[in-house]
């Protein structure tokens, strides 16, 4: 068709110059504004048809795809010979403020990035201490690096809203945060049993783009309790805290896409989160807007979201990194742990585990075996040396030293796990089944 406009162009162009030299001039005033508008009418019609189409007949490329969002462009990864980085986002409810310190400062590494929220159920004075806390650490107003969320949510349990604070922290991150690589959920009753240098030392030498997901879609008992169940989450709308109801309507289980169901606790890559936060191909929202009426939807929002997603599906590891342990048959909530759960959960390899009461004395025995921190202190790593002051709760920090790792055997432990995981030899049919 191009051809077809450039011939006639150039056709008219040897049509004007013979009509001038003609010596009939008066046919010529009427003929060229006729010639003249009907190649605008042609032109116009063609220019409109074609980009009806989406083929623009002035463009050289006619590749442009017919659907805009016919393929997603996935978001790459940092360097692989960048020490990766890990934003996490830390939440708690009322009377969680002194747990929150104490996680904060056993997750603490200069390279990373928090986020701290206390709930709109916790107290005005219980927040501004928070705020205090982060704001006269020292190590955190130099780095920069700590963030309390300042438009707290409220948070209701089961409820929606729990997905949609992990979505703003999630925000906030990838806004704010600058280069991470995964985002990690925790709440003010887990605890991580190694090092932040163990993990980062270990992450370096695995793709940046696995997302660890426990995930199946063998939903069970939970199609009549929870996919056909629709509940209404007041704390979407209100400033009032209450729970969930249910309506009398039931829905079906649906058809548009499948539904997946796993644990409520994750690390996901940086492109995921990038993917769950724009949504290019409005399937992250359409699945954000079901789950509103959903219970328990951490335990599927996300796990939905990716393994109906043709670019993510591969790149679940499934697994939740957490070590988690359920009364048999299992209660709502999961087993308290304490001293006498030590060694299952260092035997377990998993670098963080749940759910611990406030301040139970298996923290202490965590602190002092797992990652040699005092009271009130930090994890003593390769950005500050426990040599000089071992009981010192404000280090001296040198950004150069904050990239040389210190590994110790919590290292060992995950590599034996990742690795694990990433060996077997059915880890495709693990994915999104
Ligand atoms: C995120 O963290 C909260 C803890 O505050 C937890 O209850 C929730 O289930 C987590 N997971 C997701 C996917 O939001
Ligand atoms: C935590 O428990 C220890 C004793 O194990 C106690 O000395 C300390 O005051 C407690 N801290 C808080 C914040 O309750
Ligand atoms: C620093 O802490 C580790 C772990 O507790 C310990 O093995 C090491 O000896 C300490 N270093 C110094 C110089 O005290
Ligand atoms: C170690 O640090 C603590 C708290 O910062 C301080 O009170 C103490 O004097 C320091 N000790 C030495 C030997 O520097
Ligand atoms: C940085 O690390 C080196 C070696 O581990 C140590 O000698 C030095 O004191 C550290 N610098 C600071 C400012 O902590």
């Amino acid at each position: 068709m191009k051809n077809h406009i450039a011939s006639i162009l150039s056709r008219l162009s040897l049509l004007l110059p013979m009509e001038s030299n003609n010596k009939q001039q008066k046919k010529t005033i009427w003929f060229l504004p006729l010639v003249c508008s009907f190649l605008f009418c042609f032109l116009f019609i063609s220019a409109s048809l074609f980009s009806y189409y989406g083929l623009s007949p002035f463009s050289l490329s006619l590749k442009t795809p017919v659907f805009a969002e016919s393929k997603l462009h996935i978001s790459s990864t940092s360097s692989i010979n960048s020490i990766p980085r890990i934003a996490y986002l830390i939440s708690g409810s009322t009377g969680d403020g002194e747990s929150l310190k104490r996680i904060l400062k056993a997750l603490y590494h200069p390279l990373n990035q928090y986020v701290v929220h206390l709930d709109l159920e916790a107290s005005v004075a219980e927040r501004l201490d928070l705020v205090d806390f982060v704001r006269s650490e020292p190590i955190f107003a130099k780095v920069g690096n700590v963030r309390v969320v300042v438009r707290s949510n409220l948070v209701t349990y089961t409820g929606p809203t729990m997905v949609s604070n992990t979505l703003h922290a999630a925000a906030i991150l990838y806004r704010e945060g600058g280069d991470w690589d995964w985002f990690i959920n925790l709440s003010a009753s887990d605890y991580p049993l190694v090092t932040q240098d163990d993990l980062l030392h270990t992450l370096f030498s695995f793709p940046r783009h696995l997302n660890f997901i426990e995930h199946t879609s063998d939903i069970g008992w939970k199609e009549l309790q929870r996919a056909k169940p629709l509940i209404i989450d007041p704390g979407l709308y209100s400033r009032q805290k209450s729970n969930v109801y249910w309506v009398t309507e039931k829905r079906s289980v649906p058809t548009a896409f499948k539904l997946f169901t796993g644990s409520a606790w994750m690390m996901l890559s940086r492109p995921f989160i990038e993917y769950c936060l724009w949504g290019w191909d409005n399937l992250p929202r359409i699945v954000l807007m079901y789950y509103a009426n959903f219970l328990s939807s951490p335990e599927g929002y996300f796990h939905t979201v990716i393994c109906n997603t043709e670019e993510f599906r591969s790149t679940t590891v499934n697994h939740d990194l957490h070590f988690i342990s359920w009364d048999d048959p299992p209660k709502q909530h999961p087993h308290f742990l304490n001293v006498n759960d030590f060694q299952r959960m260092v035997g377990s390899n998993a670098p963080f585990a749940r759910k611990f009461g406030r301040n139970d004395s298996v923290l202490d025995k965590i602190d002092e075996e797992l990652l040699s921190r005092s009271a009130d202190g930090f994890v003593h790593g390769g950005w500050f040396d426990n040599g000089s002051n071992m009981s010192s709760s404000a280090p001296q920090y040198s950004p150069v030293n904050a990239t040389m790792l210190r590994p110790g055997p919590g290292a060992e432990r995950l590599k034996l796990l990742i690795n694990g995981l990433l060996s077997q030899e059915d880890i495709h049919e693990k994915q999104c089944i």
